[in-house]
């Protein structure tokens, strides 16, 4: 595997791997657990050479986020990849990234602006714009992302579907199912900030969004149900539910009622000082 920090070296790279096939790419922000693993295998699935970014993107956290706590183990991940047979690790420097005078910025409306967005201002501005970038710089064929950040998917696609990309084509943007703990627990980078009580505590919350999903799939009110989920995650011992919102799956529209298109039920919910984040198909 090679690694590489700057974006000449990029370029070259990837054209030698492009002329002997496709490209698909992992984008991620390190701390690789199975989750992203899993990515990694079905990107395998789809073209000869994976290639795996890291960078913990400034420009997606804000002020009083964990951006300077947020775990950095570049060799640990570096020797994963290797084992896991990735043709590529794209790891620059912010200053690749991001060179004095950098002034744009992609605002995918609507998609972006409720659930996470509401509590995260900016959040997905930056999250659009580091994705456009890594996408013009690698030009996979395919880009794999995790449906545990829902809302992320589905900002992605739009804006690629917005701007006309062709590497990767808006359909070849690969939503893979969200890996979990034996307890229902959503594997993420975040899951260690939680103690060992807050942990157990935390399985909660998908066993009462399952319960949730089968409640509203047998009829029942959905104002009525998120509000008994929400009291339900507090009862269970987290501190504060940001939101629990049944919602279109493709626009993020909030429903009242479960309508023919595919829907999803999205939840935030902090225990400690931890923002936890989970969604499961509903209906369809
Ligand atoms: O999901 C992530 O890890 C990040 O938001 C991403 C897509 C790599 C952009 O920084």
């Amino acid at each position: 595997m090679q690694t590489i920090n700057h974006l000449h070296s990029l370029r070259e790279a990837v054209e030698a791997l492009r002329n002997n096939g496709s490209i698909a790419l992992v984008p991620t922000m390190g701390a690789l657990h199975e989750g992203h693993m899993t990515l990694v295998r079905e990107a395998a699935k789809r073209a000869p050479h994976v290639v795996v970014s890291i960078f913990v993107n400034p420009a997606q956290f804000g002020p009083n986020e964990d951006f300077d706590a947020y775990p950095r183990q570049l060799a640990d991940d570096a020797r994963m990849l290797e084992d896991e047979g990735v043709s590529l690790l794209w790891a620059p420097s912010a200053q690749q990234v991001y060179p004095a005078g950098f002034a744009s910025s992609i605002h995918v409306a609507g998609v972006s602006e409720g659930l996470c967005g509401a509590a995260r201002p900016g959040h997905f501005d930056g999250v659009a714009t580091v994705v456009a970038k890594l996408f013009n710089q690698v030009q996979p064929d395919f880009a794999l992302f995790g449906e545990k950040d829902w809302q992320q998917l589905a900002v992605i696609r739009r804006m690629a579907r917005d701007l006309d990309f062709t590497r990767p084509h808006p359909d070849a943007i690969v939503g893979v199912p969200t890996v979990r703990e034996a307890d229902g627990l959503a594997l993420s980078s975040r899951n260690r900030y939680l103690s060992p009580d807050q942990r157990r505590q935390a399985a909660a919350l998908p066993a009462r969004m399952r319960e949730t999903v089968a409640r509203i799939e047998a009829g029942a009110d959905v104002r009525r149900t998120l509000e008994n989920l929400k009291a339900g995650l507090v009862a269970d011992g987290f501190d504060a539910v940001d939101y629990a919102e049944l919602a279109d799956a493709a626009s993020l529209e909030p429903l009242a009622r479960l309508e023919r298109n595919p829907a999803r039920l999205l939840v935030a919910a902090r225990i400690g000082g931890t923002r936890l984040i989970d969604n499961l198909p509903a209906g369809g």
